[in-house]
């Protein structure tokens, strides 16, 4: 069981959530289309997340699409009653696994019945609204078409709580003006700092932010003061890089990834990781700036 007296919860949505979870985009194949090569790995991975206290899993259908949310309800139904599953709506994948836009109604609503089937949920408990205007960073235009078609599911009872993902700060404020958001899922890590003041504006209303690619994601984060502070503090670079964001501020929430359970057991240690002030200063210098 992982320390969550240090690492604290956290309430998303009307929730509470452990501040270390865990993201399940890394259980499908490779570049997270088709089947895993180990299915019974992914199961086995999901299970001891829950086994060792995680109650907040992210996920989204188009991860496979459909096999990551069918890995999870193979794996983890009947769902524990504190287990927040959080998803996301508004991307599809072409047939040779590229990313692609899916906002109008016909596609939004077809998204969140597709993740309602796939995990086995009637309402789903937070649905983020995953921006496309720019694939891989946040880009500036107006949301309010897509919002409007997923607060309308929410009205229809589908849909617990709204979250937005790889957003501006502009949307945040536009979204805030049409429904309530809980959460924002954005691109932040120890060397990626574009939302710092994201963070500390969204912390002041108490909405969660959930970085993605807390480790680097796909090219993991290298750094030699990273790798020096590991060695001198007996931990890893990774645990190293999880304990910075659980200080960073107390609205972040962590969904590292992972298909390995070594891996899984090493970020969940991260808990007991405590940074003196000296040392969080020390990694914050990597991005800051
Ligand atoms: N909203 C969005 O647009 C968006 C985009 C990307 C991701 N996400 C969400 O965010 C979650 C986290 O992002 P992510 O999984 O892409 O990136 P990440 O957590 O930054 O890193 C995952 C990568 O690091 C490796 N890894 C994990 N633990 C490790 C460890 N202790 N030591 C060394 N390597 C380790 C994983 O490989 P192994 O499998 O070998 O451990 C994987 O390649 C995803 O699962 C997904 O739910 C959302």
């Amino acid at each position: 069981m992982f320390n969550s007296k240090e690492t604290g919860t956290f309430k998303l949505g009307n929730r509470i959530v452990k501040r270390l979870g865990y993201g399940a985009m890394q259980l499908a194949g490779p570049g997270v289309f088709g089947p895993p090569k180990n299915r019974d790995a992914a199961l086995a991975v999901l299970r001891e997340a829950i086994a060792s206290g995680v109650n907040h899993i992210d996920t989204a259908d188009f991860y496979g699409p459909h096999v990551t949310n069918q890995i999870i309800r193979e794996a983890l139904v009947p769902y524990p009653e504190d287990l927040v599953i959080v998803t996301k709506v508004g991307a599809k994948r072409g047939a040779d696994g590229s990313w692609n836009p899916a906002f109008s109604r016909e596609e939004l609503t077809a998204a969140v019945h597709d993740n309602r089937r796939n995990l086995g949920i009637d309402v789903l408990d937070v649905v983020n609204l995953r921006i496309m205007f720019e694939v891989h960073h946040p880009a500036e235009g107006s949301i309010e078409a897509p919002l409007t078609v997923l607060a309308d599911l929410q009205r229809q009872g589908l849909v617990r709580h709204i979250g937005l993902s790889n957003v501006t700060p502009a949307q945040v404020d536009e979204a805030r003006r049409i429904c309530e958001i809980v959460c924002v899922q954005n691109q932040y890590n120890l060397a990626h700092r574009a939302d710092d003041a994201l963070i500390d504006e969204l912390a002041r209303h108490s909405i969660a932010y959930v970085p993605f690619f807390p480790l680097g994601g796909f090219t993991p984060l290298q750094s030699s003061t990273l790798s020096n502070v590991a060695a001198r503090l007996g931990a890893t670079p990774m645990q190293l890089a999880l304990a910075w964001l659980l200080r960073r501020a107390p609205n972040i929430l962590l969904i590292p990834g992972t298909s390995s359970l070594a891996h899984l057991r090493e970020n969940l240690a991260a808990s007991q990781l405590t940074l003196s002030p000296e040392t969080f200063a020390e990694l914050d210098g990597i991005g800051a700036g």
